[in-house]
């Protein structure tokens, strides 16, 4: 997906160039955005937490969408950081970001049970069993009734599967650029760092992604209930599940 050249950890080389290109290179960003914040049942008060918020604007909307919720957004990177509390300026009062490693499970436990966790384009950096602990620890962390929504590219388990998100992420960036910039500068861009993981999907050590078939039945395994893909699209995908 990123132009890691073989690393094995996200680092500020890849903050950077994502934050040039996140807005061409997601598919239906803003949607996305608008669907994650969709499944969370409102909850006045409640604390929100978000895992790798990157440029902060999923958390921007949460802080709109949930005028008396605060959230809690945790990244691995201090550009991200700084980048979250400019994005989300105007209720910094709500907003608090901390640094952390997804992978670690010491942040796992809140002074306060999360009313919902969400995240975007991050936790297919864990590997399989780290993304099932990871689901295990979340659902004891969340409040009852709270809610964990993930927003991810998922791997398609045929080679036709791949071949399809693969065309339809290029379609997507194509469109993109064109829409943003009017030219296909971001699309040749997007080609050149190799981004379309389903072209290459054993190319980038660091992008882990699982299925979308295990990655729902690990959200049960774990005690999730009303577990669900609300969206999948270029071979991203949006999950959820509720705590009962
Ligand atoms: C592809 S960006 C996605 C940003 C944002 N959620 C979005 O959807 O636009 C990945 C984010 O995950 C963070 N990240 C990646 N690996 C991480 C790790 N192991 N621990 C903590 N943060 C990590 C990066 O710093 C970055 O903010």
């Amino acid at each position: 997906m990123a132009d890691m050249q073989g690393a094995q950890h996200w680092n500020e080389d890849n903050s950077r160039s994502f934050l040039d290109y996140g807005r061409y290179f997601v598919p239906e960003r803003e949607r996305q955005i608008e669907m994650i914040a969709d499944l969370i049942p409102a909850a006045p008060g409640g604390l929100l937490v978000e895992l790798c918020p990157g440029e902060g604007l999923l958390s921007r909307a949460l802080l709109e969408r949930f005028p008396d919720s605060r959230v809690l957004a945790l990244d691995g990177s201090e550009r991200m950081l700084e980048q979250t509390r400019k994005t989300c300026r105007d209720h910094a009062g709500r907003l608090t970001t901390t640094a952390f490693e997804l992978a670690d499970r010491d942040w796992r436990r809140f002074a306060e049970p999360p009313h919902a966790i969400v995240s975007s384009l991050a936790i297919h950096h864990l590997d399989g069993r780290q993304k099932q602990i990871l689901f295990a620890d979340l659902a004891e962390a969340l409040s009852l009734g709270g809610v964990l929504v993930v927003a991810d590219i998922v791997r398609p388990p045929s080679a036709a599967g791949l071949a399809i998100a693969a065309r339809q992420w290029d379609e997507a960036v194509r469109s993109r650029s064109l829409a943003i910039d009017g030219d296909l500068a971001a699309f040749a861009e997007f080609n050149r760092l190799g981004w379309n993981y389903f072209r290459n999907p054993d190319g980038e050590p660091i992008d882990k992604p699982s299925s979308l078939a295990e990655q729902l039945a690990w959200l049960s395994d774990a005690g999730f209930a009303a577990v669900d893909c609300i969206w999948l699209f270029a071979g991203h995908a949006i999950f959820s599940g509720r705590k009962p």
